[in-house]
């Protein structure tokens, strides 16, 4: 043991040392070096491994602590023992994790450690907002830190494997799941995706503080036919490579360890037994090295698919390219028997347990399987500076959707009517997807607007209504116990206190949304309003004519046609986690002057989904003037969203002037600078994200009106003018055309520089070839 630990400082330095002092190429050879002793020690190991213990590496299971389907494993522990179990998730705490480590180190009979994965998907105990809310604060670098937190404080209850990024681009707001990622636009979702990986697996994943990342849901998993939780996918390659894919490509570039393979089907094939996905394309094409894990049980859920029994799905996934079979154990039960039957080769178990075996290395679990384990970092976890890091990040992710009338912020001396069930809740401030993290150590909004605003502020609070009063929906959305609390009191009556309260108040700040459990996992909704009962709520209030304030949480773009045209205010908070109301308080009151920008384009109405800003043209374009015959719209609606991507206020104001453009006609790898000025013309220091789109309107193939290609986030004190300038080269005007090459084509290019997707100044240039 002691070995292990003088070792575990060594691996910490030699990357630090090789990556600051090494030229490129030496740092190279230093791979290749590190790769050979890696290839020499697993091919060792499996020497000396029978096939049942290699088989037994493919297998993951769970022991039941934080399940997402109807099967747990059995008999865990003595499979541990007999090597039958490459790793194990859903469990946390380093007591609980050594206990289980220990079976495997002491009692197996080649000593392979376990790897422990478990879903730490926006922070392990101190939880950040939703992956959507993050997506929304635009800064890299507080996506990484949330990453690099839940990193450390994961570590330090003995973890070693997070089930995140979460990558699949998502343009149907019914799919509960969109809560779990970037939103709409590849090349965003793919900043996204690298920040959160360099997060999670810092210099080396072998540092005591890093995990390694788990890409997910490979492939297109949030294309679902009608937004219906694991339904079809059906697309096309150019589609595929064009939109959904990036963000894969850009976690793996970033170096991310695994993925996770999706539920759904690609192409017609499950993506588990797809080798066209998980050979031809993630490694062949994109040179992943890594290891690839199923979904939960999504191995034998290719015999619904149709694709045959047990057996048959197994050899199908692991000669796809699968490595390891998430709970299901069709690997575990069926393997050994196909080799026999040759319906599987001991090349490709080996292959896949060499994978698994590999990733164990570079996670120096084979140094020291215990390096996560360390009871003395139990005090990592929760601090005040985590809460602290989270408090911030929060409230960059919230979104100003309406401000009329500068209703917000709020005076601190202000007399608040503060209603709705999410008003006074712990709960619902996590979010989905939250594992270990504890919702009783959030802050509610009630309790933030005290820690905020102090003495002089009058609360008058009442709930006003329930989440929802239809008592089907409540059961479906009490998955777990007490998910969802009703207050047993009559509509009429909560109603009555929320009306009271606002008669006494100044202003109302109405707290109302989605509960956690309404978005996230099999939680698609056919009708993404707010739900009746806090509507009739919000209606009421509504006519007594004083300035109402929605603050809403949503793990999605929910439909706000009433509430845009009838809030004076409207501020998005998403689920922010676990600061949620100092947070929010901290935004009411204008301590800081929210910035974020939405990434998923709000409909007007359900029936407009699939919606989303880098849509095509059609041969019979909206004409932006209302619906017409024989164009490209509907009859009883206009096709523009009610929050285009990249929308989001601010209590100042900004100014754009024209696009400067360094040329208006370049040739071949030339560069083009196009810059606007931005001038703070309102009253308070604010950040501006301000946006780069470009647009190609001739090519081979007919393009997106509009992709996103950068942006700078800039803080501007009033009267303040910045200039900001954006370098574009041909890598910028690249797309798949129809033999899926990707490459530009010579043309008229549109630089499109604005606050969001639908607000831009435009200049054009010609660039030949
Ligand atoms: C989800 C994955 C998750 C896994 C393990 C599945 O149902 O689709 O995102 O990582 O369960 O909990």
């Amino acid at each position: 043991m002691k070995k292990c630990f003088s070792n575990r400082i060594i691996n910490k330095i030699i990357p630090l040392c090789v990556a600051a002092l090494l030229p490129l190429s030496q740092v190279s050879a230093q791979t290749k070096t590190d790769d050979a002793k890696m290839n020499a020690f697993v091919s060792g190991l499996m020497g000396k491994m029978t096939v049942d213990e290699k088989i037994g590496q493919l297998n993951l299971v769970t022991v039941g602590a934080a399940t997402t389907g109807s099967v747990v494993n059995k008999g865990v522990e003595d499979k541990i023992k007999k090597g039958a179990i490459g790793g194990v998730f859903g469990i946390w705490g380093a007591d609980h994790v050594k206990e289980v480590q220990d079976l495997a180190v002491k009692n197996s009979r080649l000593h392979i450690p376990l790897i422990f994965g478990l879903d730490v998907i926006h922070g392990h105990r101190t939880i950040f907002p939703i992956p959507l809310g993050m997506s929304a604060v635009w800064d890299m670098g507080l996506i990484k830190q949330s990453a690099q937190i839940a990193a450390k404080e994961a570590t330090a209850e003995g973890l070693n494997w997070v089930y995140s990024p979460m990558v699949d681009i998502a343009r149907d707001a019914r799919w509960g799941r969109i809560s779990e990622g970037s939103g709409e636009d590849p090349w965003y979702g793919g900043q996204v995706a690298k920040a959160m990986v360099q997060g999670y697996q810092g210099s080396s994943m072998k540092n005591a503080d890093a995990v390694m990342a788990c890409v997910k849901h490979f492939a297109l998993y949030g294309g679902a036919e009608a937004g219906r939780e694991y339904n079809t996918v059906d697309m096309s390659r150019i589609r595929m490579y064009q939109d959904y894919l990036p963000p894969y490509k850009a976690a793996l570039d970033a170096g991310a360890g695994s993925f996770m393979s999706s539920f759904n089907t690609v192409d017609g094939v499950p993506a588990s037994a797809n080798k066209w996905l998980l050979t031809d394309l993630l490694r062949k094409q994109w040179g992943f090295k890594g290891f690839v894990v199923s979904d939960y049980t999504a191995v034998n859920e290719m015999e619904a698919h149709g694709l045959g029994d047990l057996q048959m799905v197994s050899a199908l996934a692991l000669k796809a390219g699968l490595d390891m079979d998430m709970v299901g154990e069709g690997f575990l039960t069926t393997l050994k028997k196909s080799l026999a039957e040759g319906k599987v080769t001991n090349q490709e178990i080996d292959l896949a347990c060499r994978r698994v075996l590999e990733a164990k290395y570079k996670l120096g679990l084979f140094d020291n399987p215990y390096k996560s384990i360390d009871p003395s970092r139990a005090k990592e976890v929760l601090t005040p500076e985590n809460r602290a890091a989270a408090r911030n990040i929060s409230k960059h992710s919230f979104v100003l959707l309406k401000n009329d009338a500068q209703t917000l912020p709020l005076k601190k001396t202000a007399s608040i009517a503060l209603v709705g069930p999410l008003a006074d809740n712990h709960r619902d401030m996590l979010g989905t997807w939250v594992i270990a993290g504890e919702w009783e150590k959030s802050v509610s909004i009630l309790e933030g607007i005290k820690n905020v605003a102090g003495s002089n502020v009058t609360i008058n609070y009442a709930k006003g209504a329930n989440i929802t009063e239809d008592s089907l929906f409540i059961k479906r959305l009490n998955f777990g116990p007490g998910m969802v609390s009703v207050d047993a009191k009559p509509a009429d009556e909560l109603l009555k206190e929320a009306v009271d309260a606002a008669k006494k108040s100044d202003v109302i700040v109405a707290v109302v949304g989605e509960s956690q459990s309404m978005s996230g996992e099999s939680s698609s909704r056919s009708d993404i309003d707010i739900p009746e009962s806090q509507k009739s709520m919000l209606k009421e209030l509504a006519k007594l004519g004083k300035p109402l304030v929605i603050v809403l949480f949503n793990g999605r773009p929910l439909t706000l046609t009433w509430e845009d045209k009838h809030a004076s205010a409207i501020l998005d908070v998403w689920a922010p986690g676990t600061e949620a109301g100092n947070a929010i308080a901290d935004v009411l009151f204008g301590d800081y002057n929210p910035a974020g920008k939405i990434t998923a384009t709000f409909p007007r109405s359900v029936g407009q989904i699939p919606i989303y800003y880098n849509h095509k043209n059609t041969g019979r374009p909206y004409d932006g003037k209302g619906p017409s015959k024989f164009k490209s719209n509907y009859l009883d609606i206009s096709n523009d969203p009610l929050y285009p991507f990249g929308y989001g206020l601010s209590y100042t104001t900004f100014g754009y002037s024209d696009v400067k453009l360094s040329k208006t006609s370049l040739k071949g790898n030339e560069t083009l600078t196009a810059s606007v000025n931005v001038t703070n013309t309102g009253k308070y220091a604010g950040e501006e994200v301000v946006q780069l789109y470009i647009s190609d309107p001739v090519a081979s193939i007919s393009r997106s009106v509009k992709e996103l290609k950068n942006f700078k986030k800039i803080n501007l004190q009033p009267g303040e003018q910045k200039e900001v300038s954006f370098t574009i080269t041909p890598e910028e005007l690249k797309f798949y055309n129809s033999q899926l090459k990707y490459d530009w084509e010579a043309g008229k290019f549109i630089i499109q520089i604005g606050t969001n997707s639908a607000n831009t100044r435009d200049a054009s240039v010609q660039w030949d070839k």
